[in-house]
């Protein structure tokens, strides 16, 4: 397994995390089971991966829980990456979103942050968070402004709860004012083969400031590993109904491309979603493909990606064909 080194910290991981979402169960993702998801991570440790990355609101701490269950024992061999800053305990901050009678606002207000760290460390069982990431930033008119959050990371930091401060869902100019204040190690976008935009400003700017990038739904939620056929459904709620790539004819051009790679899938002799995270985790500024499992046989797949090397040429073929799809209709 490849690692790499989380910004300018001395913290090393493995090039493929395990994205602890779906584990998390509920509306958004359907019926879950704990101790498979438990085996999963479990499993994916066992193949190198290094890199666990949660939050509170996934399962409304469940997907913590679990995942800290699985790592009992094991602390000192997993790099523990996590998230504060949706908020749904009380009515203060801006609303984002309502589901399963939970209100959540994006609120990352110094003394919240503090009260969502102490329930992070209880139920991951642990005394510190190796990466403490803001989930998603505060909106106007009643935002925090980004300063006192980074303030209070700052604070976390010195006092040995966080190892590391990273900011998922944020742009160059929100990078700029956690950087005026100290150190920003990461930053957690949306990006995958058939979502680039961060390439354009985002990717360039944490290369030239030495920022490490974990990137979420590098499968865009299964479609890229070629398993999810024209036939399958999901529940009404699930989050994959919303997906543009998963649209009846986006995912068609899709299925297409991925079966043309049958030649690549067979000189690497690996399997399509491998194919797809190596892909991934060679493009520049990206430093840690988060890839969503709750399978078994779905984290020790992944897991293998980070042996893989493309060469130049077959990276490139890749990219021109995904370029060719266009956006999604
Ligand atoms: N910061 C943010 O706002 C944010 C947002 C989204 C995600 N994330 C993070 O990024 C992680 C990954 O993103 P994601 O879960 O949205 O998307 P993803 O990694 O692109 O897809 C995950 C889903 O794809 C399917 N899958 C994964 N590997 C597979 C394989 N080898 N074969 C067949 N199917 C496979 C699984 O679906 P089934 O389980 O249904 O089989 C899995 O739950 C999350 O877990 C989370 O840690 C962060």
């Amino acid at each position: 397994m490849k690692t790499r080194r989380i910004g300018t910290s001395c913290i090393e991981a493995s090039v493929i995390a395990f994205g602890a979402w779906a584990i998390g169960g509920g509306t958004w993702w359907g019926e879950t089971v704990d101790n498979e998801s438990i085996r999963a991570i479990r499993a994916a440790i066992d193949e190198g991966v290094t890199l666990i990355d949660t939050a509170p609101v996934y399962g409304w701490g469940r997907s913590e829980k679990v995942v800290g269950q699985a790592i009992k024992g094991m602390r000192d061999k997993v790099v523990l990456a996590t998230k504060c800053g949706l908020w749904w305990h009380d009515d203060q901050g801006p609303l984002f979103f309502e589901l399963e009678g939970y209100t959540v606002r994006r609120w990352l207000n110094p003394e919240t942050i503090r009260h969502e760290l102490e329930d992070s460390l209880r139920r991951l069982g642990t005394d510190y968070i190796d990466l403490y990431q803001t989930h998603w930033q505060s909106s106007e008119p009643e935002n925090d402004p980004i300063s006192d959050t980074m303030e209070c990371l700052l604070r976390l930091k010195e006092e040995g709860k966080i190892r590391a401060i990273g900011a998922s869902n944020v742009d160059v100019t929100q990078v700029k004012q956690y950087q005026e204040l100290g150190i920003l190690d990461a930053i957690q976008p949306r990006y995958s083969m058939l979502d680039r935009q961060i390439e354009k400003e985002l990717l360039p700017y944490c290369i030239e400031n030495n920022i490490s990038s974990l990137v979420y739904s590098p499968l865009e939620q299964g479609l890229l590993t070629g398993k999810i056929g024209m036939d399958k459904t999901f529940s009404s709620g699930e989050y994959r109904n919303n997906l543009p790539w998963l649209q009846p004819l986006n995912r068609k051009n899709v299925l297409n491309m991925l079966e043309s790679w049958s030649d690549l899938t067979d000189k690497y002799a690996c399997s399509l979603a491998q194919l797809v995270i190596a892909w991934t985790v060679d493009q520049p500024g990206v430093t840690f493909a988060l890839c969503g499992a709750r399978k078994t046989e779905n984290a020790i797949e992944n897991a293998a990606a980070g042996k893989i090397t493309l060469e130049a040429e077959d990276a490139e073929r890749m990219r021109k064909e995904v370029e060719a799809l266009g956006e999604p209709l």
